[in-house]
């Protein structure tokens, strides 16, 4: 078969993002612009700002990635764009440039969920094998989800409220530690002991619910501060840590067992979560589970995960027209 050469947009967040990707695996280039910087100051993505970035950024993150991947807009295939979940003003500026390259270059347009991204990452490291759980984990994300083969999708598990890092993120602020906070909270918790006894929310199913363990954190820590006593931010964040962990692990290793799959997948901004790694590899390990954890470059956002993605749809001739439009929220 010929080679199948995408060019990849990602703009759903904060990252302006583009990739060449060749076949499925092979990264040709992955540029990407983090916002991250411009947003700290307000402890979290300011979706506006974050579409201003985008329209500054776009070109020259596209130009990046050919000139990276020596190619021209003669070599490539067919262009992807992340459609949706993700912030709508962000959205649609990549999809507005990816349609405005389809369109003079005569292209055809993949439009690719951003989860399926998240979960094809994997498949650039190792391909994917089948049947197989993922788990994704991010600031926007926390499902569980079984594939039988490839573009087969069956969501049993989400989050009913936050997400794991946007949980992350908040009980990082109320101890005063910078954005993003999963990064700080994750390292502050090697320093600190699991002695505040939060609560481990178990739904029933495979749901999530983060909510009330932000809660019970800020809720913890305004009591001991009105009867004058001090908490050790380090026993919070291992306290929350080891609360998180718990409930994604349990979640993960009876669906791992009731849907008999040998094969798991965690990816997503978390992943790079150093105690959920080690247990997640711990429990795995006992029972003789594969585990994947793409490198945190491919964890996080990213347009050659959404490049790897497109390739399976470009087989299946999944293309948009150019009435493409954005979605913030979208199936998968
Ligand atoms: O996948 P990602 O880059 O962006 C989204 O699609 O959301 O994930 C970012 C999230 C943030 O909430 C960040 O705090 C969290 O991932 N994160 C972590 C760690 N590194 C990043 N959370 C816990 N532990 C970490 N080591
Ligand atoms: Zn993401």
């Amino acid at each position: 078969m010929n080679d199948i050469t995408i060019l990849a947009v990602e703009t759903s967040c904060d990252e302006t993002a583009v990739s060449v990707v060749r076949n499925g695996r092979e990264v040709l280039s992955s540029s990407v612009n983090s916002q991250i910087e411009s947003h700290k100051r307000f402890g979290g993505v300011v979706p506006e700002i974050a579409s201003r970035h985008h329209v500054e950024n776009m070109t020259r993150v596209i130009d990046d990635a050919l000139k990276n991947a020596h190619v021209t807009m003669d070599d490539i295939d067919a262009v992807a764009v992340t459609e949706g979940p993700g912030l709508i003003g962000a959205l649609l500026v990549g999809i507005n440039a990816a349609k405005a390259l389809a369109m003079s270059h005569n292209k055809p347009l993949i439009p690719v969920h951003h989860i399926a991204g998240h979960i094809y990452a994997n498949h650039i490291v190792e391909p994917l094998k089948f049947p197989l759980l993922a788990l994704i984990v991010s600031g926007g994300h926390t499902e569980l989800v079984v594939m039988q083969n490839h573009l087969d999708f069956e969501v049993i598990g989400e989050t009913r409220d936050d997400a794991v890092g946007e949980a992350y993120d908040k009980v990082a602020r109320t101890i005063n530690l910078p954005y993003p906070g999963g990064p700080e909270v994750d390292r502050l918790a090697t320093e600190g002991n699991d002695t505040l006894n939060f609560p481990r929310p178990i739904l029933e199913g495979y749901d999530f619910s983060f909510s009330g363990l932000k809660s019970a954190v800020i809720n913890t820590l305004h009591n001991k501060r009105q009867k004058g006593e001090t908490v050790n931010p380090a026993d919070v964040a291992a306290s929350f840590q080891a609360s998180v962990i718990d409930v994604l692990c349990k979640k993960t290793l009876a669906a791992l067992e009731s849907y008999h799959i040998n094969e798991l997948i965690v990816c997503g901004g978390v992943a790079a979560n150093s105690g959920l790694r080690g247990r997640l590899k711990k429990e795995t390990a006992a029972r003789g589970i594969q585990l994947h954890i793409p490198p945190l470059a491919l964890c996080t956002d990213n347009a050659a995960m959404i490049g790897a993605a497109a390739y399976f749809l470009f087989q299946q001739q999944h293309f948009a027209d150019y009435s493409l439009n954005g979605r913030s929220t979208i199936e998968l």
